[in-house]
């Protein structure tokens, strides 16, 4: 796989002006990314709108943080698949460990969800990872491959081809995340590529793994150089556009030239 996916979450950070601001710098520097990094950017959804409108003439991707799977419903404070495909995403963000912990997903939501994101043509971006407890209980491979089995369930292997995933240990995630070590992150990838492609041996690997969790300046490109690492999901080191910057040039150097 030669291409690589960067992208950020902006989580409930961002108001729609501020969102419109990055969005601009970004994409100064996205157009003159010669290489073919596939960037994208996941706004809260009040910025979608207009984020879209930005983006809709750069290279620049654009997906949501959370949906429903269901059309439409009595289901006050959500947002359907219908709704943001009227937005015209290119994806959306399923399964976020602050979801499961926050909003009790469960990977049988989650799979629904991803069903449904299919189902508009939007890539089901869909994250997995262990608790700093299943780690610890030496349990972390077990809970992974149970994540990926339920929240990939059902797929056929051409709609298995539009899923991304993001493996993000949670006690690796936010600012009190202890960076997970390069070696670990690696082994897990290598584990996990394992188990898609026993769940879909014709295009198991081709589907993207990004890594997410503390990703900063000091060990991105120890991420990245591992083969099974097909691209960062980063956090708060690319809210900032300065170091988020450095990462987008940083790579496309040591990858592509
Ligand atoms: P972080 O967030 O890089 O700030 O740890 C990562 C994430 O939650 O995806």
């Amino acid at each position: 796989m030669s291409k690589i996916w960067v992208g950020t979450n902006w989580k409930m950070t961002k108001t729609i002006a501020e969102g419109i601001s990055y969005t601009k710098e970004l994409k100064q520097i996205a157009n003159k990314l010669t290489s073919d990094i596939e960037l994208f950017i996941i706004p809260s959804h009040t910025a979608l709108v207009d984020i879209k409108k930005e983006v809709s003439n750069s290279r620049i991707k654009i997906g949501a943080q959370n949906m429903h799977w269901e059309d439409t419903g009595a289901y006050t404070g959500e947002i359907s698949p219908k709704m943001l495909n009227e937005i015209g995403l290119d994806l959306v963000e399923l399964g976020h460990s602050e979801r499961r912990q926050y909003s009790n997903e469960n990977d049988t939501d989650i799979n629904k969800k991803v069903v449904a994101a299919l189902k508009y043509g939007m890539q089901p971006l869909v994250c997995i990872g262990e608790n700093i407890q299943q780690k610890n209980n030496g349990i972390s491979l077990e809970v992974l491959a149970a994540q990926l089995k339920v929240c990939l369930k059902g797929l056929t292997e051409v709609q298995a081809q539009q899923v991304l995933i993001a493996y993000e240990p949670v006690w690796a995630i936010g600012e009190n995340g202890m960076p997970a070590d390069a070696k670990y992150v690696g082994e897990i990838h290598s584990f996990l590529r394992g188990i898609i492609v026993e769940l879909f041996p014709e295009v198991g690997n081709d589907i993207p793994l990004l890594y997410g969790g503390s990703v900063n300046l000091e060990n991105f490109l120890e991420y990245i150089d591992h083969q099974d690492v097909n691209g960062l999901f980063v956090g708060r080191t690319a809210w900032n556009m300065e170091t988020f910057t450095v990462i987008l040039h940083e790579l496309e150097k040591h990858l592509y030239q």
